[in-house]
């Protein structure tokens, strides 16, 4: 069934890139997005995250240019979008364009010689909703080029330039998972991400359970101000411990050091320092086949999310009480950045269907919303699918 989905992709965007360029393409690439299964708000801190790639994609049809002209075409807003490789500046009237103009400057700096494009853009990640629709584009966008010019660059390397185009061009100051998920994901597992040495090690996901995504519909609201916020924060926190980065604290060290931050800047810490820790041990979990000791691992860290961090909001607290109360449900968690969007659940794969028709009904009961509630498969990377 996944690879239905993506040829049914693949197929819109060749005839998208046929309307708009009156073309057949060279290339189609598609970039999947992404679940974080725990570790949030860890990766800037220099800590672990366990994200897995997933069954929703971004794919770019493209065809290379003998001039520095690049024309875009995004399918799903029925809008274009040019610019020439000299001059890249961003899009104020068509902003979905600013991860890939992002994209293309940071290639040039890093001194990868590209010319031009044509590419037709089209996805399923669902946009603004947490999943990493954005790292998906620029991950799909850096791959096409590389495909196109023949690009010596690894896939840590591609990541790195991706997070490099959204904190410089775009202005949120992501840390690497995303990206890092995206070009590096791995079928049927969830990677540990070491967001210091940029190091992963593969975690098998057991085949009797199933990643389940529920969307609460909630757009985030405030993410990029709040997240640099919380970014801030953070550096504030190491700084005042005299650490580089808050993965030099220990839980313990940090039981003994609270004291010396104020109030606010203690909570965040705190979430953080516990988090990189939960990642541990919930990888020790899963690898010892512990699904109930993973479960409440994510519990905890929703509950650290929600009054530590202060990133979670209403309608995610709801959604993850609802799944709690389901027979075989694990463990369930906000994911991403916050303010909306999705949580995460790990659910006995018997129990999937049981588990979407209880907490979509006990959701819609008490928010008035409905929501959108997907099985993910854990996915490759950033890959050529034509
Ligand atoms: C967003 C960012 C990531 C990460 C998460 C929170 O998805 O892009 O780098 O910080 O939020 O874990």
């Amino acid at each position: 069934m996944r690879s239905d989905r993506l040829l049914a992709l693949r197929q819109r965007v060749v005839a998208a890139f046929d309307q708009a360029f009156g073309d057949t393409p060279t290339a189609v690439v598609a970039a999947p997005g992404r679940v974080n299964l725990i570790g949030e708000h860890t990766d800037y801190n220099e800590g672990f995250v366990l994200p897995a790639a997933i069954d929703r994609h971004v794919l770019l049809a493209c065809r290379p240019r003998h001039d520095r002209q690049v024309r875009l075409y995004a399918a799903d807003f029925s809008a274009a979008s040019a610019f020439s490789l000299d001059d890249i500046r961003p899009d104020e009237a068509q902003r979905w364009s600013n991860y890939e103009r992002g994209v293309t400057l940071m290639l040039q700096q890093a001194g990868h010689q590209i010319g031009g494009a044509d590419a037709a853009i089209t996805g399923d990640v669902p946009i603004g909703a947490g999943l990493s629709s954005s790292a998906a584009v620029e991950v799909a966008t850096a791959y096409v080029f590389q495909q196109l010019y023949a690009l010596p660059l690894s896939r840590v390397e591609l990541a790195v330039l991706c997070q490099k185009a959204e904190n410089e061009f775009v202005g949120m100051r992501c840390g690497i998972m995303d990206q890092y998920i995206s070009a590096l994901g791995q079928r049927d597992h969830a990677l540990l991400i070491d967001c210091r040495s940029l190091e992963y090690e593969l975690v098998p996901i057991p085949g009797d359970v199933a990643i389940i995504v529920c969307d609460t519909k909630v757009q985030r609201g405030l993410v990029d101000s709040e997240y640099n916020a919380r970014r801030r924060e953070c550096e504030a926190g190491a700084r005042l411990l005299g650490v580089p980065a808050l993965r030099d604290i220990d839980p313990e060290t940090f039981a003994r050091r609270a004291h010396e931050l104020p109030e606010v800047t203690r909570r965040r810490c705190r979430h953080v320092v516990h988090e990189y820790q939960r990642v541990l041990d919930s990888v020790a979990a899963l690898r010892a086949g512990d699904l109930a000791a993973f479960g409440a691992l994510m519990y905890d860290s929703h509950v650290s999310l929600r009054d530590d961090y202060e990133v979670s909001c209403r309608q995610l607290d709801v959604m993850v009480e609802a799944a709690r109360r389901v027979k075989g449900v694990y463990g369930a968690r906000m994911t991403g950045a916050g303010f909306g969007g999705c949580t995460v659940n790990l659910v006995d794969a018997g129990q999937a269907e049981t588990f979407r028709r209880q907490v979509a009904a006990e959701y819609t009961r008490l928010t008035g919303l409905s929501p959108s509630i997907y099985v993910c498969a854990a996915e490759d990377g950033a890959r050529r699918v034509l």
